[in-house]
């Protein structure tokens, strides 16, 4: 399929079909989680209904962990465009920085700096906060710009210096869906010797994730954002996984990327990341599943943006809704089909209550972007409406958006 269908794609989703919970209503929080194709269901079902076992045993269902872990490794390193042994999984996103940050404060000193975002979701600060906290290192803080919402690669250089250790960054936000120049800013912290943490959960589904072309350090997913299980996926440079100490059991194997899964791994879950990136890679051809995933992300892009364009203009009818973030049409390359939304005059949550009963199943609050709330001046207010559109998200999906965002403004 080279054209885009967005129907054709719908169909391969059961919880938007007839039974499923989604059936007929608009999805809007994919930002929160999407939803997953049969394909995906088919490949965690059937790794109980073939049996398995646990790893190192010898007999075929552990052979079958062996080989569901090797695919899966295999199939993120393609997404990601890395080596699998650069590939360990964990519970999520957030457990995996956790896990990441204290191994990595362990070599910091008193009086380093560590980097972070008021863009980012608060799983790419809190770890580096709290680490911090435990090693006497000083966090630097760089805002983005309130009205536009774009983190300019030169206030990270501003606080970055001769100390600094670490610098975590967004790929995507998820609230305002700015895309910064992550590679600048890897740049920047590479420059002053520091290593760079990116957060791509929310960048995954939209577009095309290239550690080696963005030579960061570390990049972490979680693949119920980009159509499959609740785990997450995190790729580290293989000497840098190498050698720093894990926090593990000492049974546990002390290298390779298995030393950072901690216990025993969802066998279904790395089945299900396997089929994701298949389906992630199944709408366009290509020799490699690699560029099977950049042409079929490319196809997807394409869509969304014309999602994009769609949700502006009908945004700019409905009296007195403001869309944050990226507006500008020749910045609209920087931003990921993700809008937070207010009315004026209308709580949020007040909205959210006009909407749910039209078919819309949408969200608002902080979304855990505290920082960009905060910054925002939205903390206290119940935050924003959160618009999230997917790669099933259809043209009429977005019109029923916009009818029920016109209906809550009243
Ligand atoms: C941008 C971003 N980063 C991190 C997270 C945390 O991911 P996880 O739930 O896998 O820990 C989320 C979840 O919403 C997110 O949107």
């Amino acid at each position: 399929m080279q054209r885009y269908d967005v129907h054709q794609i719908r169909s391969r989703y059961p919880a938007l079909s007839e039974g499923g919970l989604l059936d007929g209503a608009v999805d809007l929080d994919g930002p929160a989680g999407t939803q997953v194709p049969a394909s995906v269901v088919e490949a965690m079902a059937e790794v109980h209904r073939r049996g398995i076992g646990n790893l190192g045993g010898g007999f075929p269902p552990s052979d079958a962990a062996e080989e569901i872990t090797a695919a899966a490794r295999s199939a993120v390193a393609d997404l990601f465009n890395a080596g699998p042994d650069e590939i360990a999984f964990g519970q999520n996103m957030t457990s995996l920085t956790f896990a990441v940050s204290r191994a990595l404060a362990r070599t910091w000193e008193p009086g380093d700096e560590v980097v972070v975002t008021l863009l980012d979701h608060d799983a790419n600060v809190a770890p580096w906060r709290l680490a911090a906290a435990d090693r006497g290192v000083t966090v630097r803080t760089v805002p983005f710009d309130p009205s536009t919402g774009v983190l300019d690669p030169a206030d990270v250089a501003a606080v970055v210096g001769p100390r600094t250790r670490l610098v975590a960054v967004t790929h995507a936000s998820n609230v305002l869906g700015t895309i910064p120049d992550v590679a600048a800013i890897v740049r920047i912290a590479h420059d002053a010797g520091a290593l760079a943490y990116v957060d791509a959960v929310h960048y995954t589904p939209h577009g095309i994730v290239d550690v080696a072309a963005l030579d960061c350090d570390f990049l972490v997913a979680s693949a119920y954002k980009f159509y499959g299980p609740h785990i997450g996926a995190l790729y580290g440079k293989a000497e840098l996984l190498e050698a720093l100490d894990a926090y593990k059991v000492v049974p546990a194997p002390d290298e390779g990327p298995e030393k950072w899964e901690t216990g025993t791994q969802s066998f279904e879950s790395l089945a299900g990341v396997r089929a994701a990136v298949d389906h992630l890679a199944s709408l366009a051809g290509g020799a490699t599943r690699r560029d099977r995933i950049t042409a079929s992300q490319g196809i997807v892009r394409d869509h969304e943006s014309a999602l994009i364009g769609r949700f502006l203009e009908g945004a700019r009818s409905i009296p007195g809704l403001r869309v944050y973030g990226i507006t500008d049409p020749d910045m609209l390359h920087r931003r990921a089909p993700t809008f937070s939304v207010g009315l004026e005059g209308v709580a949020p949550q007040d909205a959210v209550a006009v909407m749910r009963p039209l078919g819309i199943n949408v969200r608002s609050g902080h979304h855990y972007a505290v920082g960009v709330m905060g910054h925002l001046g939205l903390l206290e207010g119940g935050g924003l409406i959160r618009v999230g559109f997917v790669q099933y998200t259809s043209p009429e999906d977005v019109d029923r958006t916009l009818e029920a965002l016109a209906s809550a403004a009243g």
